[in-house]
C-alpha cells in the first residue's frame, strides 16, 4: 500500500509508521506533519533513512501541503491514516483554539482530499473520551457521544464529519476509538512519560483530585497492531473501538511507577483536579476481536519496558523538558518544582 499517515511525528503515529515498515515490505509511506510542541523527529530517526519513508512538513488545515504530501507519494494513495491532532486534554483547557482547528477542520480538509482524489481507504484516529465518562460497564459502538473537554468535543467534531462524509458521500471511511495508551516516544505531558521523568529526575509526581479517576491502559504496539487490522480488514463505514482491558485508578498507576524506579510515596502530590475530570472510562471491543485482534501486552510487563525505555533514553527526553515545555509546566502545575 502506498499510505500518507498524518502526525506520524506524533507518539502513535511515529510507532505505527514504524511498524507498517517492519511488518509491511511493500508498503510505502509519507508522513505529513505540522510539528507542533508534540510533533518529533527524534522519535522516526530510525527509519528515517528508509526508501519507503518520505517526510513533508506541513499543515492538514491547508489542502496544498496535503496535495504536496499526495504528490510525494506519487499521486496515487491506496489510504490516509489521520492521527494528526491537538492530543492534550490540559492544554484544551487552557486554549482550545487550535483543537478545533486541528482536531475539525483538519479532519474536513482531508476527507476533501479523499472524495477528490478517490482514494479508497481512510482511517480515523479517534478517542474513547469522545463518549465521555462511565461509572459502570463499558460503551459500545452505538453508544451516544458525550465528551466533556475541548479536547474530546473536537475529536467528536471529526468524528462526526467523517461520519457524515460516508453517508453523504459514500466515502469509504472507518475510525477507531482508543484508551489511554502507553509505551516509548510518549510526550512527557501524558501522566505515564511525565511520571517517570519526573521520578527520574527526583521531581514531584502531581496527581490531580483524589487520585481515583480510572484509566483503561494500552500499550502502543497493541493499538499499531489494531490500527493496522482495521485499515486492510475493517469495513467501510464503521467505528471500532480498542481497548487495553487494564483498568487503574491513577494512584494505583503512580505507586507502580514510583515502584518500578524502587521509590516511595514521597515523591507523590495532591493538586487540584483537572475541570470536567472525566472519572473512568472504558470501552467495550466485541466488534474489534471478531476481526481479530486482541492485546498482546501484559500491563505489568508493558509498564516496566516503558519506564525502563524513559530510564534509558534521557537524550530523548531532556532536550523536551526545556524551553516551551518549562513555560507550560510552570503554568500547569503553578509552583510544584
Ligand atoms: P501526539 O500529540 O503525540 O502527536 C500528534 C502529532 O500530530 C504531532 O506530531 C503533531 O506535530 C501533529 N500535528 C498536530 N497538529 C497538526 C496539524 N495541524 N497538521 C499536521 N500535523 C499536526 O498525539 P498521539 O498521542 O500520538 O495521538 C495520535 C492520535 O491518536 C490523535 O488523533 C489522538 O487524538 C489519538 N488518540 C491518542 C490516544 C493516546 O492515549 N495518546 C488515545 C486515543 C486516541
Ligand atoms: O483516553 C484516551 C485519551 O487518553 C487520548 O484521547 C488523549 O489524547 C490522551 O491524552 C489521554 O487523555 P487523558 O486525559 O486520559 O491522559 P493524561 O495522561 O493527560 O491523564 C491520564 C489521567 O491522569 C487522567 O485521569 C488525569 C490524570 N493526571 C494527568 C496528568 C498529566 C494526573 O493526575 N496528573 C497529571 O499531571
Amino acid at each position: 500500500m502506498r499510505i500518507l499517515v498524518t502526525g506520524g511525528a506524533g507518539f502513535i503515529g511515529s510507532n505505527f509508521i514504524r511498524r507498517l515498515l517492519r511488518e509491511h515490505p511493500d508498503d510505502t509511506v509519507v508522513n505529513l506533519d505540522k510539528l507542533t510542541y508534540a510533533g518529533n523527529l527524534d522519535n522516526l530517526r530510525d527509519v528515517e533513512a528508509s526508501p519507503r519513508y518520505a517526510f513533508v512538513k506541513g499543515d492538514i488545515c491547508d489542502p496544498e501541503a496535503v496535495e504536496k504530501a499526495i504528490v510525494r507519494l506519487g499521486g496515487e494513495v491506496d489510504a490516509i491514516v489521520n492521527f494528526a491532532a491537538e492530543t492534550h486534554v490540559d492544554r484544551s483547557i487552557s486554549g482550545p483554539q487550535d483543537f478545533i482547528r486541528t482536531d475539525v477542520l483538519g479532519t474536513q480538509v482531508l476527507l476533501e482530499a479523499l472524495r477528490e482524489r478517490a482514494i479508497p481507504r481512510y482511517l480515523q484516529v479517534s478517542t474513547d473520551e469522545v463518549y465521555g465518562s462511565i461509572a459502570r460497564g463499558a460503551f459500545t459502538e452505538e453508544s451516544p457521544l458525550r465528551p466533556s473537554s475541548p479536547y474530546s468535543a473536537s475529536k467528536a467534531g471529526g468524528d462526526l464529519l467523517v461520519l457524515a462524509y460516508r453517508t453523504t458521500y459514500g466515502l469509504p471511511v472507518m475510525i477507531t476509538r482508543s484508551s489511554n495508551n502507553y509505551g516509548p516516544y510518549q510526550y512527557p505531558e501524558k501522566i505515564i512519560p511525565l511520571f517517570a521523568t519526573n521520578a527520574l529526575d527526583g521531581r514531584p509526581l502531581p496527581v490531580y483530585g483524589d487520585g481515583l479517576n480510572v484509566r483503561d491502559w494500552i500499550h502502543v504496539d497493541d493499538n499499531c497492531a489494531a490500527l493496522d487490522l482495521v485499515l486492510r480488514e475493517g469495513v467501510p463505514g464503521e467505528v471500532y473501538n480498542v481497548g487495553g482491558g487494564n483498568e487503574r485508578t491513577n494512584l494505583d498507576l503512580t505507586r507502580a511507577v514510583l515502584e518500578l524506579l524502587g521509590l516511595g510515596k514521597e515523591l507523590l502530590r495532591f493538586v487540584p483536579d483537572r475541570p470536567g475530570h472525566d472519572r473512568r472510562y472504558a470501552v467495550d471491543c466485541t466488534k474489534l476481536r471478531a476481526l481479530g485482534w486482541q492485546p498482546e501486552v501484559a500491563f505489568a510487563d508493558g509498564l516496566a519496558r516503558t519506564v525502563e525505555w524513559y530510564r534509558d533514553n534521557r537524550w530523548w527526553w531532556e532536550k523536551i523538558k526545556s524551553g516551551e515545555y518549562r513555560r507550560y509546566y510552570a503554568e500547569q502545575y503553578k509552583g510544584l518544582v
